[in-house]
């Protein structure tokens, strides 16, 4: 994960020109999770929500202050973007926990250890987990189902492959898709991105892995799309 030690700024460029299409995915996000909300009990304590790969929190901090929560923690493999995420997100009226740790050794891990990570309601993770290999992303689908709370919701955003395309299509197609559009970026980062994509990313085949989570004991619905065919945000339930 050095890409994001080092070349954050990069990151920043592309969320702050919005080239991912964050800023509709944190619509998608905040609806889903009011919708979510909206069907819990009324006696139902504040969730709490654990958040897989939670970057610096530019983004979502705005709508994270602003949710009835009981708790949030943020995990991340890279130490150095906890503390921008802390403060991002502010004084709030509910607990944080800030972690350095892996989202695989989360779900992998046996309950009964660090309470800020048991049981969340909600889990929510962010173009974190197409770094997997796909069976590792099998793995997490079968751990985070046996460590969410029965009765919680997962939102996950991330890149994904049309159904039948190869990684080698989807990495070319994405190369294409920043040389001709990311302008706002240098020649420079544009290269940063493409070596880092090219190297790290393991977007998952959408209908394989809908196919997976199913089997791993989730209900699974597509919240979002975006205009490229690879960003969305899919809502899994247990069941
Ligand atoms: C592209 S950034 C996304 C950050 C934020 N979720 C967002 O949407 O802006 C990916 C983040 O996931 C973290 N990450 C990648 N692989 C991870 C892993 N296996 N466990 C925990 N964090 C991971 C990276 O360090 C980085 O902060």
């Amino acid at each position: 994960m050095e890409f994001f030690e080092h070349q954050w700024s990069s990151y920043r460029a592309v969320v702050e020109h919005d080239l991912m299409e964050h800023r509709a995915v944190a619509t998608a996000t905040e609806a889903a999770l009011r919708h979510w909300l909206a069907q819990r009990p009324a006696t139902a304590p504040p969730p709490a929500l654990l958040d897989l790969g939670c970057g610096d929190l530019a983004l979502l901090a705005p709508l994270l202050r602003d949710l009835p929560l009981g708790r949030y923690c943020g995990l991340d493999l890279a130490a150095v973007v906890l503390p921008l995420a802390e403060r991002a997100l502010g004084p709030v009226p509910y607990a944080t926990d800030w972690r350095v740790g892996d989202l695989l050794a989360w779900a992998q891990a046996p309950e009964g250890g660090d309470s800020a990570l048991e049981q969340p309601d909600i889990l929510h993770s962010a173009f974190a987990i197409h770094h997997l290999s796909e069976a590792q992303k099998q793995a997490f689908l079968q751990g985070a189902r046996r460590r969410i709370n029965a009765n919680g919701v997962f939102l996950w955003v991330d890149v994904f492959r049309e159904p039948g395309e190869t990684r080698e299509a989807y990495i070319a197609r994405y190369c294409q898709r920043i040389r001709s559009g990311w302008q706002p970026l240098s020649p420079g980062q544009q290269e940063q991105v493409i070596d880092h994509l090219s190297q790290c990313d393991i977007p998952a085949d959408r209908a394989a892995i809908q196919a997976s989570a199913e089997q791993a004991g989730w209900r699974w619905h597509w919240a979002w799309q975006g205009q490229y065919q690879a960003e969305a945000m899919a809502v899994l339930t247990p069941h």
